[in-house]
């Protein structure tokens, strides 16, 4: 198969011109595409995907890895269970349309806040794909930060201070704190999740070492008190948001994003108002961090 790569930025992302997803890939297309996205620091954007049925989608997602929500996996969280497809399980809804009842599609406005989607879970998640059915005339964005590249330009005795560190990350932080309260019961707490996790963590796949705290989730460093866990979690949170090290996608209908929660974060731009926008979410389990 061939097909077009160029790069998004200096240190984050490549775009995919010429597959078509919906023919499925090889083994070899996979392990290739599998590359490029390992080489372009965890994101990739396969544009034009306009045929893409859900069922492909879901077969895309399992062949980067287990599926939350597949027969045989966990589900995501039982907190967003109501944003799952009906039909598929494996698929999480972004979006701020209603279905004919009146009732919310999917959770509007998650994702407004830096996080890495499910680190909440012992076993976060891994890959998360995003296919961008319905899009905003304008705003809308999603933007990515590179948490190795942060890493990497930290000084050496600033590393050595961070990596012997583990962080609660927990639910509960951001449906309180982050996004839009009105639609969070008391009841949506019953599932949350909290999990312990290193500050640093190794890839799995490219042995980099990369940051492996957000806003959104990380709610306090083990063994600090919350005053103590802000002045070290802070300005790491400023330090690796800083615009070199970021990436912001502007969406086209039917662009598929393939993102690396393992060593990025990323951030939903709310800024479209009441024009529809409708993604559907494949995520994989990822390894437990270490
Ligand atoms: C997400 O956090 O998965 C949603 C990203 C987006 O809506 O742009």
């Amino acid at each position: 198969m061939n097909f077009d790569v160029r790069p998004l930025s200096t240190h984050l992302g490549a775009e995919i011109r010429g597959i078509d997803l919906n023919d499925g890939l090889g083994d070899n297309v996979a392990g290739e595409l599998k590359q490029i996205w390992c080489e372009n620091g965890g994101l990739m954007v396969i544009r034009g995907q306009e045929n893409l049925t859900t069922e492909a989608h879901i077969e895309f997602g399992a062949a980067l890895g287990p599926l939350f929500g597949a027969p045989d996996q966990s589900p995501l969280q039982d907190t967003v269970s109501r944003y799952i497809h009906p039909k598929h399980p494996e698929i999480y809804r972004v979006s701020n349309k209603l279905d004919e009842s009146g009732e919310p599609l999917g959770r509007k406005g998650a994702g407004t806040y830096w996080h890495s989607d499910v680190s909440f879970r012992e076993t976060p998640a891994g890959a998360s794909v995003l296919h961008g059915v319905e899009i905003p005339p304008v705003g809308g964005d999603t933007i990515f930060a590179n948490m190795t590249k942060a890493f990497e330009d930290l000084s050496e005795p600033m590393k050595d201070l961070l990596r012997p560190l583990h962080a609660w990350h927990d639910f509960e932080m951001a449906a309180r704190t982050q996004y839009a309260k009105p639609i969070v019961v008391e009841d949506d707490m019953s599932g949350a999740n909290k999990a312990l996790h290193p500050v640093v963590r190794t890839h799995a796949d490219t042995g980099k070492e990369n940051l492996y705290v957000n806003p959104g989730f990380t709610s306090h460093l083990d063994g600090f008190d919350a005053d103590e866990s802000r002045w070290i979690l802070e300005p790491l949170y400023r330090h690796a948001t800083r615009a070199e090290y970021l990436y912001r996608h502007t969406w086209q209908p039917h662009d598929v994003i393939v993102w690396d929660n393992r060593c990025l974060m990323h951030y939903a731009v709310m800024d479209y108002g009441d024009a529809p926008r409708y993604m559907e979410r494949t995520t994989c389990i990822g390894e437990r961090p270490v």
